[in-house]
């Protein structure tokens, strides 16, 4: 004892503690949505390099710096022209009520990028109201309709989410109403537990097989991407782009989840930052970084992250999160019951539970009435704005005129852990721990 307080463990702390009490009081394991928790090294840890004498700044208000980006050229007839590199993230139908899907799709198109569909299908709500939407072809197939997928902008094969690498997600009982059932051909009430790996190939050989199978029902025109959780990120790469993929998607360990074991969030994958630089890499070993594109995923919040993930060698990003919290989610009308639910407005994880106040994470009618997907694709498309306008800002301070040309020598990092993942030096150094030559 020193002074009158008990000493905190750091290996037992109070978060540790309480988790072992509720354990050993309910026999079962910890199930939320939201990602990674704990602190990783991110790109709060980046640092720009902005021009002064070596290097020549664009003025800000007279000189343009452009935004758009074509992903999925490599085969598709038909590729996506994005006006910003910034998409919205697969979440479905399910995990989020109607109205979410909607606004999703209203924010996304007013701002000229494409939202995308989930483990649930495709609802008319979300079609009707993006310009550009990407169907998600998933390990459990539900909701999949060759009729949906004819109807989208291109597909994306789902192998993997940086929140659960290697697991499948969960939608709870509360959540599978009539519609949703309806939707993935399920019994409505009783929990769902999405599976880990596609039913019909076992490896890169035979999904090169389901690429040429989807491209041929869309008559070539769709573009195809193949999703991953980061973990092997370097080889998962290389395979998909063999496989025949268009664009990759490489989602980080602290991206989002409707809902899924704890352990598994915090245990399972590596950092974002970590999985970027294996991405590029192993594109530019295949002579393809730019033609096959990259969207990275896992914990973008500002447009700071948005031009760290293009400068390592993205060519877009997806949001989910903070979509979720630019739709309404934070909205302070809602505190007293975000308090009774034990969250706070914001900060409110539990979507396996249905019971959001906002409207976004559910199926009860009356809550997610409470949404207006109007309002909340106005949010959505003033938040995109100001990510872009922010990413715009650091890239003029870099000297570039489009924000595909920053570049990893653009950064310098903060931190031993960042400068080794992220490949970038150390700030007011050269080093780069690990580096070879
Ligand atoms: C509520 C919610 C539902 C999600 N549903 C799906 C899904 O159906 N399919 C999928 O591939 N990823 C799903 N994801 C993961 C997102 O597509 C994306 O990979 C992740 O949210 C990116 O990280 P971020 O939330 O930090 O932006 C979901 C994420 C959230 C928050």
């Amino acid at each position: 004892m020193t002074g009158t307080l008990p000493r905190e463990s750091a290996t037992f702390d109070r978060g540790v503690i309480a988790e072992i009490q509720r354990a050993a009081e309910t026999g079962i394991y910890d199930i939320r949505g939201w990602g990674a928790k704990r602190r990783l090294p991110h790109f709060d840890d980046l640092l720009f390099l902005g021009a002064s004498m070596s290097r020549y700044p664009l003025e800000g208000y007279r000189e343009r710096c452009d935004t758009d980006v074509v992903l999925g050229d490599r085969h598709a007839k038909h590729p996506l022209h994005l006006d910003i590199p910034i998409t919205i993230a697969g979440m479905s139908f399910g995990a989020l009520s109607g109205q979410a899907k909607e606004a999703l799709g209203r924010g996304a198109g007013a701002m000229g990028t494409s939202t995308t569909t989930g483990d649930g299908g495709m609802t008319p709500e979300e079609r009707g109201q993006s310009k550009m939407l990407v169907y998600q072809y998933l390990p459990s197939r539900y909701g999949m309709n060759p009729d949906d997928l004819r109807q989208a902008d291109a597909i994306e094969i789902v192998l993997g989410q940086g929140a659960k690498p290697g697991g499948g997600g969960m939608l709870l009982g509360q959540k599978i109403t009539e519609r949703v059932a309806g939707m993935r051909t399920l019994p409505q009430g009783i929990d769902q537990r999405s599976a880990c790996r596609h039913p019909d190939w076992t490896g890169p050989d035979d999904l090169a097989i389901k690429i040429l199978e989807l491209r041929e029902i869309t008559q070539w025109e769709k573009p195809i991407y193949i999703k991953v959780g980061a973990s092997r990120t370097y080889y998962d790469v290389k395979l998909a782009v063999k496989a025949g993929a268009d664009v990759v998607v490489v989602d980080g360990m602290q991206g989002g989840t409707a809902a899924t074991q704890e352990v598994f969030i915090e245990h399972v994958g590596i950092p974002t930052l970590a999985a970027i630089p294996q991405a590029a890499q192993a594109l530019q070993e295949l002579g393809v970084h730019r033609q096959v594109q990259l969207v990275v995923s896992g914990g973008i919040r500002t447009g700071a992250d948005v031009a760290k993930a293009m400068a390592l060698g993205a060519d877009a990003v997806a949001i989910g999160t903070a979509a979720l919290i630019a739709l309404g989610d934070n909205s302070p009308r809602y505190a007293a019951e975000y308090a009774a639910l034990g969250s706070a407005a914001g900060s409110y994880d539990d979507f396996q539970e249905g019971r959001d106040p906002a409207g976004i994470t559910t199926q009860d009618p009356e809550l997610a009435a409470r949404l207006d997907p109007v309002e909340g694709g106005r949010r959505l498309a003033n938040y995109l704005r100001v990510l872009t306008m922010e990413a715009q800002t650091l890239a003029r301070a870099c000297g570039k005129s489009h924000l595909r040309n920053l570049e990893p020598e653009d950064l310098v990092a903060l931190t031993v852990e960042a400068s080794a993942m992220a490949r970038v030096p150390l700030a007011g150094t050269s080093w780069i721990p690990g580096a070879v030559g």
